[in-house]
């Protein structure tokens, strides 16, 4: 065994504990032969892979089989493959919320890539929160990194239509609590929402993400969309390893590709795809990892010039599996190309203006619309200012309803989701069609951790009554494949006693979609006493919730830890 100069490259990169870097790198040799790797696959530059398989993460279902292609292809260009577990957050299986955990994913991926010996890495994600904390995680530790996502799930044919997640599965939630679906139906469709591997087949936050990935440079743009359940999957996850280990011969920082012109590319894309809320925090919290901010008056102000040009529900009516055959995303990238900044790099160093080609691709116009005749001449998100959010709030317009674009009324509060679930659907609960519902206390200081709940529900009472959609305010988030005229991310939030906080059932609130308003119209000695009065809640004891209650940021800034972000 040669113990002598340190190499630049493969396991002994990064080895200096023991004070005695010879001894360190001896014993580290020596414990990964009792792994059976030869001398000669041990001398090999490493790409590691971050295996997010979970038995509790049904869209990373696909997880092992991915990371047998990847190791396939870094073994095929010359590097030595090794795995390790991190952190994996599915959807719908985390209390409080997945949201709650991204940055524990974010901290634990970026601590992993720092800490073993390493010259580059593939990141298995997938699933909402994985993908951007894997690209927080790259960006802040600084090793080159491909993404590689699990990819979407198939939609199921059943009784003349398809059924994905998630649109469907609150659609059709929605008809059986206004008693328009039976029980048993319900219960037939809840076997049909999810019936194959991978990320949620529509628009939501899942794939929204994984077209950002695609544009900031990531991954191949067919990449964002390819089935999971697809052949192509497989060789896209080949070719991720073999990416890594050009990586390590032509390395490409992550934060390179995190610049102020992608991160406007990255808006484009989530306008045009009438993509998920979501996507805006995470995105704020991918920049500001680089040190970017993410202007919400620019996204508001791109948004004007930005059409929505994607067909796929929940603001349209395909699925990604059509989107992927319809062009994807180099069709979509191509009808908006005057408004990109063409120069930005992938991890290749391949301009985007070539990696969007020269438009001799095939473009089916049900799903990608071409730019005269788009499904909406603007984007599909509005930020809104004024007395309820000084630091702003977000509205999908594009999946609103817009006869309550300009709406004046009576707000009814919730304050915390306990108090939301144990009400609305009480018959006594003092509520209209015409009133505005607000939730406050939980946003992402709260202990409900900015869950997915801005997607109130339509009271009980009102929703058998035939109400479909109400103005709904809150400081949490929605999911990307929900849909009403509903503002959240009302920043600061109420937890840190944000004016959300002073609201009560009584007051008038007015939106105002055009003027880009949300106003709580209370007078302000009224306000300075309930502000006098405010507590906060106290902070939680010890572990995971003391730390992001000491340090999360508000949804502006991504919702990040701030000891996490880049000092300055
Ligand atoms: Fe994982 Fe929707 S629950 S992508
Ligand atoms: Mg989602």
């Amino acid at each position: 065994m040669t113990t002598g100069t340190p190499r630049k490259l493969g396991l002994a990169n990064r080895s200096s504990n023991y004070g005695d870097r010879e001894f360190a790198l001896y014993l580290r040799r020596s414990f990964a032969k009792s792994m059976g790797y030869s001398q000669a696959m041990l001398d090999k530059p490493v790409v590691g892979i971050a295996d997010t398989a979970s038995d509790y993460n049904n869209c990373h279902r696909t997880v092992p089989e991915l990371l047998e292609a990847v190791k396939r292809g870094v073994l095929a260009a010359g590097g030595l493959p090794l795995a390790f577990p991190t952190v994996s957050l599915c959807e719908p299986s985390l209390n409080p919320c997945s949201m709650h955990y991204r940055n524990l994913m974010a901290l634990d991926t970026e601590a992993m890539l720092a800490a073993q010996p390493m010259d580059a890495a593939v990141l298995i994600g997938g699933c909402d929160k994985t993908v951007p904390a894997q690209l927080m995680a790259a960006v802040s530790a600084g090793t080159p990194s491909v993404m590689l996502v699990t990819g979407p799930m198939l939609a199921q044919a059943f009784e003349g239509e398809r059924l994905s997640a998630c649109t469907d599965c609150r659609r059709y939630w929605a008809k059986y609590r206004a008693g328009e679906v039976t029980e048993d139906k319900i219960a037939t469709i809840e076997g049909k929402l999810a019936t194959t591997a991978g990320t949620c087949g529509v628009m939501g936050t899942a794939s929204t993400m994984a077209c950002i990935a695609a544009v900031l440079g990531f991954m191949p743009l067919d990449a964002a969309s390819a089935p999971a359940v697809h052949a192509d999957r497989l060789r896209i996850a080949e070719e991720a390893g073999a990416q890594a280990v050009r990586l390590i011969q032509k390395p490409m920082p992550p934060a390179a590709l995190v610049t102020v012109e992608s991160v406007e590319n990255a808006m484009r894309v989530l306008l045009s795809l009438g993509g998920s809320t979501n996507a805006v925090v995470h995105l704020a919290a991918i920049a500001g990892r680089a040190g970017v901010t993410l202007d919400l008056a620019r996204l508001d102000a791109l948004s004007e010039t930005t059409p929505v040009l994607v067909d796929l529900k929940p603001t349209g009516e395909g699925y990604m599996e059509d989107f992927h055959a319809a062009g994807g995303m180099r069709a979509l990238l191509w009808e908006l190309r005057d408004l990109l900044h063409l120069d930005t790099p992938d991890l290749d160093g391949t301009p985007l203006r070539a990696r969007i080609g020269d438009g001799s691709h095939f473009v089916d116009r049900k799903i990608i619309r071409a730019r005269e005749t788009p499904i909406s001449p603007v984007g599909g998100i509005v930020i809104l200012r004024g007395s309820l959010a000084p630091d702003g709030a977000i509205l999908k317009r594009s999946a609103a309803t817009p006869a309550l674009f300009e709406t004046e009324a009576r707000c009814v509060v919730f304050d915390g989701l306990e108090d939301l679930a144990n009400r609305i659907d009480d018959p006594a609960l003092d509520v209209t069609p015409q009133d505005i519902l607000v939730l406050k206390g939980a946003g992402p200081r709260s202990p409900a951790g900015m869950p997915e709940a801005g997607y109130l529900p339509i009271p009980k009472k009102l929703a058998r009554a035939g109400v479909k959609d109400m103005v709904r305010i809150s400081d949490c988030r929605m999911s990307g494949t929900a849909f009403g005229t509903i503002v959240l991310h009302v920043a600061p939030e109420a937890a840190v006693g944000g004016p959300l906080a002073l609201a009560e059932t009584g007051d008038r609130i007015r939106l105002s979609v055009k003027d880009r308003r949300l106003d709580l119209l209370v007078d302000e000695a009224t306000l300075a006493a309930r502000r006098a009065a405010w507590q906060p809640a106290p902070a939680p004891a010890r572990g995971w919730d003391r730390l992001v209650h000491e340090q999360v940021t508000q949804a502006p800034l991504g919702a990040d830890l701030a000891f996490l972000r880049p000092p300055g």
